[in-house]
């Protein structure tokens, strides 16, 4: 499957999302049957959310490989902070209470980490296995105020359950 570019900027979110999924479906399934690797579905994931949702200037996974620490995993924008403890950030509070949380400002949030200063409201998703296990994070960023609402908590949790395992 190819990816057909388009203009993100003319896009609604759900009309974003949409198109996120069916990409993502395409390419996963393959032609010659479904791609299966973790990574490379992540990867593929945040390429597509980075070019076809227009708020978003960060988006990544956290891995959680060993107990306590999420890990960075693969993302698109500017560098993001290699490692972050369970006990710390909107990162953490999401691991350990397994639930997406939404940050409107993140400078009100007492222990939100800055991994680049630009950054003004957030998302962040728990993704969980198929026992229910947490396998991390996905983390969205964005430079504007509350750039992150119930239709990113939906579609992103609804992309998580479907192709994360
Ligand atoms: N803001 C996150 C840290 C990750 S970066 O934004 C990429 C947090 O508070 O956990």
């Amino acid at each position: 499957m190819t990816f057909e570019p388009v203009n993100a900027a003319e896009l609604t979110k759900k009309e974003a999302y949409d198109l996120i999924e069916s990409s993502l479906s395409g390419l996963v399934e393959g032609d010659d049957g479904p791609f299966l690797d973790q990574i490379a579905i992540m990867a593929t994931m945040c390429s597509l959310i980075k070019t076809l949702h227009k708020d978003v200037f960060w988006v990544g996974f956290y891995r959680l490989l060993v107990p306590g620490v999420l890990t960075i995993g693969p993302y698109q924008g500017t560098p993001g902070c290699l490692e972050i403890s369970l006990s710390r950030g909107v990162c953490g509070q999401a691991a350990r209470e397994r639930r997406t949380i939404i940050v409107r400002d993140v400078h009100e949030h007492p222990d939100h980490i800055a991994c680049d200063p630009r950054s003004r409201s957030e998302i962040v998703v728990p993704v969980l296995g198929r026992d229910n296990e947490l396998l991390g994070v996905l983390d969205m960023d964005s430079t504007e105020l509350g750039a992150f609402d119930e239709t990113d908590q939906l579609a992103l949790e609804y992309l998580l359950d479907k192709f994360m395992y």
